[in-house]
């Protein structure tokens, strides 16, 4: 398989851990390039259902070396949980994960500013983020006094700890925030540092050895399109760029190496926590994709707000991240709608406009102007091959590839692996 980068192209939540883990079979390095544990990937396999947030969704491929790289938000208490979770279950992570010693961490002390920044915002300023210290880190890193992976291996680990802790504390004092314990943060850190070191190394030249080798690499992205720090509804967004030119800067993989973008989209589209969403549905047809698509974070377990498919975002993700090929998620969730809405373009202060705006503020104005087609009312999850897809579903799949550009590549009708129809690739 060439090498593929594989975004998310909504709000997140897209299906991205499915399809990771479908296209797994025939690639030899995963690669996670941005965010943290806010992910929370869904694997189904061999009717064992798993949530990943920081492992890339590969591992459970037996034999796939993974990689969780520089660009990436590390929180080592939720790694060695993962791992633990992975080790129940029998998958064993040690000497096929190795993380890289560039990636930034995330430690208890940015959850508590993540938590305290987003509880002294008023209303109307809150992000909805996932509190698990995300934007802090980030912060951290880009003002140059971020911990690194790397750091975990040095002598004086404890002693940068306890410099971070303090200089936390008084962040807090200014949030009217409960300050931290140094001492005990320290501790439960230098245990962390022991169990992660075996998996902490340079993944620069482990990723170019492949590369060279003639491996196939599977570059794995989180959140989506809409949530990208500059492409994204900012500041409703998260804190790093999960779009396909993050690949490369959260991995160290050349955009020479990269051969295709696979963009996974929902049949639909969701969001959780707050921002613009101009084809949510507040009444029964939001309420019918929540339920039926199961549209609960997989690790908050918050509901996600629902809403038509929208082509205005579909182009956007095509552009900013040249997609390739469509992974189309969840198309069974619609089974039963008698009508389907399609949002085509906006009505912006009386104009018609084809493109994303740039502002939050000016989508918040959007409204959508929609096509209608008529549903199909057949089940589709059974379906083996392209061909037996309901007319009107294969209509309406056509369609929106159509209003999207690229090509559908796969389609997706169930959570399992085996629910998957390779179209192109
Ligand atoms: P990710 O964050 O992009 O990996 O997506 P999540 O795992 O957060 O959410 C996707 C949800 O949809 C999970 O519960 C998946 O098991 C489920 N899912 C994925 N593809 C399909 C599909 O084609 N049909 C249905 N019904 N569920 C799906
Ligand atoms: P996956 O990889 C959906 C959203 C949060 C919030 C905003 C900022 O599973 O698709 P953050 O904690 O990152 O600072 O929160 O981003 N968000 C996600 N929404 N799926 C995700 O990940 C998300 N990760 C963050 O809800 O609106
Ligand atoms: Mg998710």
């Amino acid at each position: 398989m060439p090498n593929t980068v594989l975004i998310g192209s909504q709000w997140g939540d897209e299906g991205k851990g499915k399809i990771i883990d479908v296209l797994t079979a025939q690639a030899d390095l995963i690669v996670r390039y941005q965010g943290g544990s806010n992910a929370g990937h869904t694997v189904i396999a061999e009717g064992e259902k798993r949530v990943l947030r920081l492992v890339p969704s590969g591992i459970l491929h037996e034999g796939k070396t993974c990689v969780i790289g520089n660009g990436v938000v590390m929180n080592p208490l939720d790694l060695i949980e993962e791992i633990e979770m992975l080790r129940k279950t029998g998958i064993e992570c040690r000497g096929r994960l190795f993380i890289s010693t560039r990636a930034h961490m995330v430690m208890l002390y940015h959850r508590a500013l993540d938590r305290a920044d987003e509880a002294a915002r008023p209303e109307g300023k809150k992000i909805g983020t996932t509190g698990r210290g995300i934007g802090p880190a980030y912060a951290a890193k880009v003002s140059r006094s971020g911990l690194r992976c790397g750091d975990m291996l040095l002598p004086e680990f404890p002693d940068l700890v306890r410099e971070q802790v303090e200089e936390t504390n008084r962040k807090l004092a200014i949030l009217n925030a409960a300050p931290l314990d140094a001492e005990e943060m320290v501790r439960t850190y230098i245990e962390a540092a022991e169990r992660l070191r075996p998996y902490i190394v340079d993944t620069i030249p482990l990723i170019h050895a492949a590369d060279r080798a003639g491996k196939s690499i599977l570059l794995e992205g989180a959140q989506g399109t809409m949530l990208d720090i500059d492409f994204g509804t900012y500041p409703f967004v998260t804190s790093s760029n999960p779009t396909s030119g993050g690949a490369c800067v959260g991995s160290g993989l050349s955009p020479r190496r990269i051969d295709r973008v696979v963009g996974v989209i929902k049949a639909y589209t969701t969001r959780v926590g707050e921002g613009p969403f101009p084809t949510e549905d507040f009444g029964e047809i939001g309420r019918t994709l929540a339920e039926r698509g199961h549209e609960f974070g997989a690790v908050t377990g918050r509901p996600r707000r629902c809403g038509w498919f929208d082509a205005v975002v579909a182009r956007y993700a095509q552009m900013v991240n040249g997609v390739d090929f469509w992974a189309l998620t969840k198309l069974d969730v619609m089974d039963t709608l008698p009508e389907i809405k399609i949002c085509v373009a906006y009505e912006l202060d009386g104009k018609r406009i084809e493109d994303m705006p740039a502002s939050a503020g000016q989508l918040a104005r959007c409204k959508p102007i929609y096509e209608t087609m008529p549903g199909w009312l057949e089940e589709t999850s059974h379906i083996t091959d392209l061909a037996q897809l309901p007319l009107k579903a294969k209509a309406y799949v056509e369609r929106l590839i159509q209003l999207s550009g690229g090509r559908l590549g796969i389609l997706s009708i169930g959570p399992a692996r085996e629910s998957t129809l390779r179209v192109g690739i």
